[in-house]
């Protein structure tokens, strides 16, 4: 099988229906309001507003079980809500099937039809459209080429690797050309190597062909570099829609800011405008009395060699626990006075090389590093 990684060729050409090609201004392309779904009680989705706009590449991000299938079923028409409407492409699709929505689906375990050769599962949709044959032939040669699979176009679907099925199944929903194309942790199945090369493959094809792309899946180095903006759920609610990088440097909630990359945590209080990490480590913060969780990255805590720290840096002694090499950086685990564990990601220099388990040092971060969530 040809997996090696080379540039993408992308033809362009003309739209096969009228469901292709961008949306229009500054409308979004999907908008949901009060959405809600339960499944015997249990709210699976509990109040989602999100509106995507035409090019946006979405990724749906949060833990297995908070909702983010039955989110991009609802979008998809496979479920309807209990509660909300969704608005797509200007249309209140609320209450219409998936057949009469812009949108194709990608599902989970890709769902196709292992009866079928590869060009006829890519050429299903078109055919049951009613197209003209050396139409849909053309349109999944040009497809298959977007997915690289072109030499593979006669196979039997049960002929073919887990990869190959991947990218069968992305190029019958593209064939489609939706305006919107839902993705369903379409590349989890996939060793890291392959699921990158198809990170890169998927950014590039979006760029290529346009349209709106809503993926969801559980991991967030997948959405920051698949996505331009990012909704993180949690128990059904999405607790911040952003750019990764906003998520990743201004969390809205405690619950974002540990999900999304590694996060030290401190759980303390506030008091009359001052947070006390530990005896000695006290900063000035505005906000009312009461508990508080301060949130600061491993990769922001350096360790003090000599002096003292500057008024604007968080000073605390620790003793070092535990040192594991990670390639591009060594991770220490420290524990201070309290018992608390503080995860430290250094570059690998000689100092480094120095420090002994069991040594007591002086950890400091600049104070505007951590943030603060009141609870
Ligand atoms: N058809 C269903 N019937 C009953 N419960 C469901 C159904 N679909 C999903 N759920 C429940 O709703 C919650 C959210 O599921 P899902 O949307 O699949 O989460 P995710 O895709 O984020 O893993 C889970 O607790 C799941 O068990
Ligand atoms: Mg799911």
């Amino acid at each position: 099988m040809n997996m090696s990684i080379t540039p993408l060729k992308i033809q362009s050409f003309p739209a096969p229906d009228r469901r292709c090609g961008k949306g229009t201004g500054e409308r979004p392309i999907v908008s949901m309001r009060g959405v809600r779904k339960a499944f015997g009680g249990y709210r699976a989705v509990d109040n989602i507003n999100l509106e995507i706009f035409p090019g946006d590449f979405v990724a749906i991000l949060g833990p297995s079980g908070c909702g983010k299938t039955t989110l991009l079923r609802m979008i998809g028409g496979f479920l309807q809500p209990d509660e909300g409407a969704i608005e797509i492409d200007g249309v209140d699709v609320t209450k219409q099937g998936p057949a009469q929505r812009p949108t194709n689906t990608v599902f989970q375990g890709y769902g196709l039809f292992p009866h079928m050769s590869v060009r006829q599962n890519i050429g299903y949709g078109l055919k049951i459209a009613g197209r003209p044959k050396s139409e849909i032939d053309q349109i999944v040669d040009l497809n298959l080429g977007l997915v690289r699979m072109t030499e593979f176009a006669g196979r039997n679907i049960r002929e073919l690797s887990g990869g190959q099925q991947q990218r069968v199944a992305l190029a019958r929903a593209l064939a489609m050309r939706p305006k919107v194309l839902l993705l369903d942790e379409s590349l989890a199945a996939l060793d890291l190597k392959l699921r990158q090369q198809m990170q890169s493959e998927l950014r590039a094809i979006h760029q290529e062909i346009g349209g709106t792309f809503v993926f969801v899946t559980h991991d967030q180095g997948e959405a920051f570099s698949l996505a331009n903006k990012v909704a993180v759920m949690n128990k059904g609610r999405i607790e911040q829609f952003a750019s990764p990088s906003e998520i990743y440097h201004r969390p809205a909630t405690s619950f974002v800011a540990t999900f999304v990359g590694e996060a030290n945590v401190f759980k303390c209080r506030r008091d009359n405008g001052v947070i006390a990490l530990t005896e000695d480590a006290v900063f000035q913060h505005s906000g009312p009395s009461g508990d508080v969780t301060v949130m600061v990255r491993p990769e922001n805590i350096k360790l003090l060699k000599d002096g003292s720290p500057r008024a604007s840096e968080i000073s605390l002694k620790a003793k070092v626990a535990d040192k594991s090499f990670q390639g591009s950086f060594t991770k220490l685990s420290f524990i201070d006075d309290g018992g608390r564990e503080i995860d430290v990601n250094l570059g690998n220099d000689a100092d480094l090389a120095r420090i002994q388990i069991g040594e007591v040092v002086t950890l400091f971060w600049p104070a505007n590093s951590m943030i603060v969530f009141d609870e």
